[in-house]
This record gives C-alpha cells, structure tokens and sequence, in this order.
C-alpha cells in the first residue's frame, strides 16, 4: 500500500484501487480550485498506471461533499478563467477509462452530486442525502447533468430535481437509478471497496473495452454539455441572482459564528 496526501485530496493505493478521498471536514468536503485541481492529477496518472484497476472515490468525516465552494464561486466570478479547473476535472472525469466507484454518505450536493452520474458503481448509506441546487442559488446545472439525468431518470424526474433543487434520499435515489445499492450509514466506503476489489479480480483490459462500448456513443453529447452548460454557467456566476443567493449562504453561516 502507497500513500500520497494532498493536504485536502488524500490519494491512497490499495492492491490495484486507488482510493480518492475529499478531506476537508470543516467545510463538508466542499471543493476548492486546488482541490480540482488535484482531483483531475490523480485521476490523469492513474489512467497512466497500470497498476491502479479501479477509483473508488469518497469524502472525509462521515460527508461527501457539499460541492463546489460558493466562496469561490465569487472568485471565479471576478476571474472565469478559473474556471478551468472545474472543466479539466469534470472532462478528465468524464472520460475517464478505468472504473469508478463511489461511497455516499451524509451529503452529496451539487458537484458532489452531478460527479455521481459519471461513476461506474454507486454505493451509498441509505440516510445519505442528495441535491442539485443549482437553481436556487441562481445558477444552472452542470457536468452535464442536464444531458445525463434526464436520460437516466426521464424528463420530469429531471426536471423536479434539478430545478426545485429538494433535497432527497438515497433510498430515492437508488430507485432513480443514481445508486446501485444501498448500505447502512457509516459502511458506504467499505462496501464500495468491496466492489472495487471485486472489479480488480476481473481482466483489466476487457473491463475497460467493456465501458468504452457503453458509453461512446454519449461521449460527444457528454462534451457538448459540459461545454454548453459550462458557457452558461460562467455568465451566471456574474448574475444578480446568483451574487445575491451566495451572499445569502455566506451570511447564514458567517451569522452563526
Ligand atoms: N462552500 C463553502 N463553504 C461551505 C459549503 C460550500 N459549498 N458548504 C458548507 N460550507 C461551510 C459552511 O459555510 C460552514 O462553514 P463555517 O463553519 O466556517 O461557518 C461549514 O461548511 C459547515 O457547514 P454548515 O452549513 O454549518 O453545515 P450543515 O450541516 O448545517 O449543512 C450543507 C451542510 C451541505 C447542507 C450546507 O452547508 C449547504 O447547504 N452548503 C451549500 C451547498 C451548496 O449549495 N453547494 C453548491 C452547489 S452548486
């Protein structure tokens, strides 16, 4: 077993699994730049390592993540060429050739959420709790998740959930189709490391071929949202809704303290 921390991404390798880990429990795993940034590294070498089969990914302290961090959504505001680091991560997810697997437990919001509908397998604490709030805070949906929800959960469904931006449960979000199997809280990473070792048991290659021929013919759709989306995103991290929904969460919390 071989360890590299990154401070807020912990990237571990075990037997042929690297475990990536969102570390940042103060802020409910909530991603940074930086954080993108290294996400994007890890998964670009491991594609490169013959060694890694599978990634299994996950958050610190009980939490996924509470996705992108809406402090820096203001910066990226100001400067949107930071917004590079959430598209490099997002394609290079997307993409992504070997496995992925996911353990859910406590919130999956936002980018935390909208990642989900790139990994392979899904394992997630029945209490966990999803949400896409993009439109609440004034923004769109992103990582593609306007292309690939509808496709997975049909129109409607779509819509309720990414435009009224409700929280709900991963009992519902197994029924979705979001998650492939459900486990009690506190088990999520362990049952998805079972998986993933599972999936190291089986020959390399053919499970990469076997996941390129399911999904290659989205791939270019796949692109193009995130491209879309991405233009639109930027526009609204500028707009009036947005500065005033993000102002709002700021001062809730700041108003706490
Ligand atoms: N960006 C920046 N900081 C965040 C954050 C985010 N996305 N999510 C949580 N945090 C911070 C809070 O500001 C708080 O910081 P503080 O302790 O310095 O005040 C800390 O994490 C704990 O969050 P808190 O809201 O007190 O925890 P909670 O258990 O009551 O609620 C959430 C957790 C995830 C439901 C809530 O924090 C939330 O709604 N976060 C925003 C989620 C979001 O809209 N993400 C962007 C999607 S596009």
């Amino acid at each position: 077993m071989s360890e590299l921390t990154t401070d807020m991404v912990v990237e571990t390798c075990l037997s042929g699994v690297q475990v990536l880990q969102m570390n940042r429990p103060d802020k409910k795993n909530a991603i940074t730049l930086e954080m993108y940034d290294n996400l994007a590294l890890a998964l670009q070498r491991a594609e490169q390592d013959d060694s890694i089969k599978v990634t299994l990914i996950h958050g610190a302290n009980g939490e996924f993540s509470a996705g992108n961090d809406i402090n820096e959504f203001l910066q990226v505001a100001q400067n949107p060429d930071k917004m590079s680091s959430a598209l490099t991560f997002l394609q290079t997810l997307s993409g992504y050739k070997k496995p992925l697997v996911a353990g859910v437990e406590g919130r999956a919001v936002g980018v935390g959420a909208t990642m989900l509908l790139h990994c392979d397998l899904v394992l997630s604490a029945r209490e966990a709790t999803f949400q896409f709030p993009f439109v609440p805070l004034g923004l769109v949906p992103e990582a593609a998740s306007s292309y690939l929800l509808p496709k997975l959960v049909g129109y409607q469904k779509a819509f309720e959930v990414l435009i009224l931006g409700d929280a709900f449960s991963g009992v519902e979000a197994q029924a979705m189709g979001l998650v492939n199997h459900l486990c009690d809280s506190g088990e999520a990473y362990e049952v998805a490391l079972q998986y993933a070792q599972k999936l190291t048991n089986l020959p390399a290659e053919a499970v990469m071929l076997s996941k390129d021929l399911l999904k290659y013919r989205c791939q270019d759709d796949v692109q193009m949202a995130l491209m879309r989306e991405g233009r639109i995103f930027k526009d609204r991290l500028k707009s009036k809704e947005a500065r005033e929904a993000f102002a709002a969460f700021l001062s809730r919390t700041r108003s706490m303290d």
